[in-house]
C-alpha cells in the first residue's frame, strides 16, 4: 500500500517553511491504518525485536503505540509532557531550539531490565526520541529499538540516536 498517498502535506505549518507531514489523513482511512499496524508489527517482529512494553510519546506515539503493544502482546506505557501524569514520575529535560522541554514516566511502570520499544509518528531531529531513550536507560531499562511512522531523513535524526534496530515506515 502507498502509505505517502495517505499522509496529507501542509505547506507552512505551525510555522512558514515548515511542510508538515498530516497523518489524520492516514489514520482516518480504515485499510490505511490497519495497514500501517500490521507492517509496524511486522518489522518488528522480522527484527526479532522481544519486547516487555511499548513506550508512546506524547501525543501522536499514543495512537501507534498501543496497538503496536496489543498486537505484540506487551504494554503500553505513556511517556508525557511535564506535570501531566498523577504518580510520582522520572523526568528528563532536554534542549529545544529556544529552551527546555521535560519528558515524564510513572517511577513504577518500568523496572531495570524491562525491555522496551520507543514508539512515534514521526522521527525529525530526534531530540524527543533521544530523551526518551535517556530517560529509560537511566532507569536501567534495556532499549531493544524505536519504531517511526515517518522519518524525515535530512535531519539526521538517526544520528543521535543509540545504536539499536530503528524502523520507520515512510521515509521523506
Ligand atoms: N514534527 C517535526 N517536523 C514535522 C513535520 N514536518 N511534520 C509533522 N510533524 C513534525
Amino acid at each position: 500500500m502507498d502509505l505517502k498517498s495517505l499522509i496529507r502535506d501542509i505547506p507552512d505549518f505551525p510555522k512558514p517553511g515548515i511542510l508538515f507531514r498530516d497523518i489524520t489523513t492516514l489514520l482516518r482511512d480504515p485499510e490505511g491504518l490497519r495497514y500501517t499496524i500490521d507492517f509496524l508489527t511486522q518489522k518488528c517482529i522480522e527484527a526479532e525485536m522481544t519486547v516487555d512494553y511499548v513506550i508512546g510519546m506524547e501525543s501522536r506515539g499514543f495512537i501507534f503505540g498501543s496497538p503496536l503493544a496489543y498486537k505484540l502482546g506487551a504494554g503500553f506505557i505513556p511517556v508525557r509532557k511535564r506535570g501531566k501524569l498523577p504518580s510520582a514520575v522520572h523526568s528528563i529535560e532536554y534542549q529545544l531550539e529556544y529552551g527546555t522541554d521535560c519528558l515524564e514516566v510513572h517511577q513504577d511502570a518500568l523496572h531495570e531490565g524491562s525491555r522496551v520499544l520507543i514508539v512515534d509518528d514521526l522521527i525529525a531531529t530526534g531530540g524527543t526520541a533521544s530523551a526518551t531513550a535517556n530517560l529509560v536507560q537511566k532507569i536501567g531499562c534495556e532499549l531493544v529499538g524505536f519504531g517511526f511512522i515517518i522519518e524525515l531523513r535530512d535531519l539526521e535524526g538517526r544520528r543521535h540516536l543509540p545504536n539499536v534496530p530503528i524502523i520507520s515506515l515512510v521515509e521523506y
